[in-house]
């Protein structure tokens, strides 16, 4: 066992001759790679019939890998189906949201709901297990590949109401739950039912419905049916290997799957990072630190991430030298115990052909992005053991719930424009800039460990969340909620008080109207002196017990308070009921993490991200990342070493940190 952050990635030598197998291991040593992910997309090849078997292959590639000290995440291959087994059980394939049932092609569009897929895909992990689960190589257990997608078929219609009859128990209580006394819609026997679909209750695609509590319904369905899936394929492993820890590679902020309905069935969480085309530093970190959640805050698994370009895009940006080594140093800066590459060899032809990889298709390790990779390989190895599970310690918390992501972007009015994505991002960007480590945790999440729970674009309250929040705020803690917090329930009925719903009294604050606007208009908002932007939706708040500290600048609300505070228990409960730009976020944001003094050591320079772990023998060690390509001269906070460079710096001591550059440092 080698205990250091694993390295490696996606590995497919099924696709090339035997003889190139000895390069890529020459190379992999090069790199220091410990770790490849085997048989993603290896189905066709371990069964190219029904009744036949074929692992012969994968054999040898799992025995090399062994002989070479490299260990194996070992997938099960699920993701893209065999033609034969589309062609035998057209069940398999999935009828979009259109209701074309579609024909053999691609991947990741299976029916969860079909009997042959679930017949088939269990079996293959089973037999994998049976042949594997001693194999000297095997290290994890890797199911499927990055679930996702929606099914409209008859066995999912079926299986939906199944589903909804367990959920719901009765007729009555269904029709209550959808309000479908509106456009007399209500049902008289499970069988009229319909998945919501373009054919049925949705125009304009996907998120326009006329009927919320139903699509509600059907996202959490088909996120119990993939996990479905999962479970079935964890099961068959289980049979024949108790021990080996399985996981499945997640999407981040992926918002067809509540990843929190996963994550206890996971053994570690593992995901693949592509960050969309230039999104800041913080988009990658809050998919890190909602990854880290799904587990309590124990390290995951950065299963992907390209060396240098992705091809799916228009257009791929190339990854500037050291964008890589910094990306790898921030995922580990928020819970990665491995780093891995989609892909150590680069596909000769299909459509990831032009996708980054380690090993390029000449075979070379003179390229710079090889030479980048094990470069960074070296820095690992230096590292060893040090980060591995390794905790954060963070005071604040920011709320991640799926159920109000899908309810305020499928909701009509007040505004199509809030997109739950980016007011979180704004709420995280805000912490994270001024210094502050953020758990990212499901609305479910024990709050006792915080002093500062952030609950943007809370759309939909429910369970006993209201009282969590309230003892946050009895014992001293602060609280923030947004505009569009607390509108619906958990079926998505609107509560019958004022908005904000079970918010209200913890906000002190009573709306009744809101007024939403196209995004060129822009409303000022005056803080005493400063004075912000805000767009697109204005709640016109009314105090009850709170106190106004922004006010609306113009138009007939002019005057009228846009963000509150409110006075309770030994603590305080903010309401901001605008959009703010950043300059106002921050300014919300950094007042309440100063009063709980969790500004970080260079909350004046946002391009210096810094992230704090704390090791299983109780090692205090600080990230220091520095994203801008000019150098940066800061001020140690403490003594401490850089892990990287051996270098000790003294409190108070100037040091610099390279464009892109990362230190580490050991505090004493
Ligand atoms: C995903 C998949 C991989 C590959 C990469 C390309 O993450 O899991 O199989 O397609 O994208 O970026
Ligand atoms: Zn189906």
């Amino acid at each position: 066992m080698i205990d250091k952050i694993r390295y490696g990635g996606d590995y497919n030598p099924e696709q090339w001759p035997e003889p190139v197998w000895d390069d890529d291991h020459r190379l992999f040593d090069r790199a220091r790679i410990d770790t490849l992910t085997v048989g993603v997309f290896s189905w066709s090849l371990t069964q190219p019939g029904e009744d036949i078997y074929d692992f012969t292959i994968l054999d040898r590639i799992l025995d090399r890998a062994a002989a070479e000290n490299r260990r194996v995440c070992l997938a099960t291959g699920t993701a893209a189906l065999p033609p034969w087994l589309a062609r035998r059980h057209p069940e398999v394939n999935r009828t979009d949201f259109e209701g074309r049932r579609h024909r053999y092609g691609q991947r990741h569009n299976f029916c969860p709901s079909s009997p042959a897929y679930r017949r088939l895909s269990t079996a293959m992990a089973a037999r994998l297990a049976e042949r594997y689960a001693d194999h000297p190589a095997l290290l994890a257990w890797h199911i499927n590949n990055e679930y996702s997608g929606a099914c409209y078929c008859e066995l999912c219609a079926e299986a939906f109401r199944d589903w909804l009859l367990d959920r719901h128990g009765t007729l009555d209580a269904l029709n209550d739950a959808w309000c479908t006394t509106f456009w007399s819609h209500r049902y008289t026997d499970w069988a009229e039912i319909e998945p919501p679909s373009a054919l049925t209750e949705h125009w304009r695609g996907p998120d326009h419905t006329a009927f919320q509590g139903l699509t509600l319904d059907y996202h959490r369905f088909t996120t119990d049916a993939l996990l479905g899936c999962f479970l079935a394929e964890k099961e068959a492993i289980r049979r024949h290997d108790a021990v080996t820890p399985v996981t499945t590679n997640f999407m981040g902020m992926f918002r067809p799957l509540d990843y929190h309905r996963w994550a206890s069935h996971l053994d570690f969480a593992s995901w693949d990072s592509y960050p969309p085309l230039d999104a800041p530093p913080t988009w990658p970190a809050l998919a890190h630190d909602l990854m880290r959640g799904l587990k309590d805050g124990a390290p995951f698994w950065l299963m992907e991430q390209t060396p240098s370009t992705m091809a799916c895009r228009d257009v791929n940006p190339l990854r500037r030298p050291g964008e890589l080594r910094l990306a790898t140093f921030q995922a580990i800066a928020h819970g990665a115990d491995a780093a891995l590459y989609f892909q150590m060899r680069a596909s000769r032809g299909a459509c990831e052909k032009y996708h980054g990889a380690v090993i390029g298709h000449a075979g070379r390790d003179d390229t710079r992005v090889f030479r980048e990779v094990a470069e960074l390989g070296r820095e690992l190895e230096l590292l060893g053991e040090t980060t591995l599970g390794a905790r954060t310690p963070a005071r604040t918390a920011l709320l991640f719930d799926w159920d109000s992501w899908w309810a305020l972007e499928m909701s009509d009015g007040p505004s199509r424009l809030v997109k739950y994505q980016d007011v979180v991002h704004a709420y995280y960007r805000a912490a994270r800039e001024a210094g502050a480590d953020v758990d990212v945790v499901p609305v479910t999440a024990d709050l006792t460990p915080y002093d500062v729970v952030l609950a943007p674009v809370l759309h939909m309250v429910k369970d006993d969340l209201v009282t969590r929040l309230e003892a946050v705020t009895a014992r001293g803690g602060t609280v923030l909620a947004t505009f569009l917090s607390g509108r619906v329930d958990v079926h998505d009925r609107a509560f019958l008080t004022d908005v904000p719903g079970p918010l209200a009294p913890l906000m002190g604050v009573r709306v009744d109207e809101w007024d939403a606007r196209q995004p060129e208009f822009a409303q000022t908002v005056r803080f005493g002196e400063l004075a912000c932007e805000a767009r697109l939706v204005f709640e016109l708040v009314q105090l009850r017990g709170a106190t106004p500290i922004g006010t609306y600048g113009t138009d007939f609300y002019a005057g009228t308070p846009a963000v509150t505070r409110n006075k309770t228990g030994r603590g305080e409960a903010w309401y901001v009921a605008t959009a703010l730009d950043r300059p106002g976020v921050d300014w919300v944001v950094r007042r309440i993490l100063a009063r709980h003094g969790l500004l970080g050591p260079y909350a004046d320079r946002p391009e210096v991200e810094t992230a704090t772990r704390v090791a299983p023998d109780g090692t205090r060690l600080l990230f220091v990342l520095n994203h801008d390509s000019e150098a940066v001269q800061l001020t140690a906070t403490a003594s401490s070493i850089d892990l990287l460079t051996g270098k000790r710096v003294e409190e108070h001591d100037p040091f610099t940190l390279d464009p892109v550059g990362v230190a580490i440092l050991r505090l004493n």
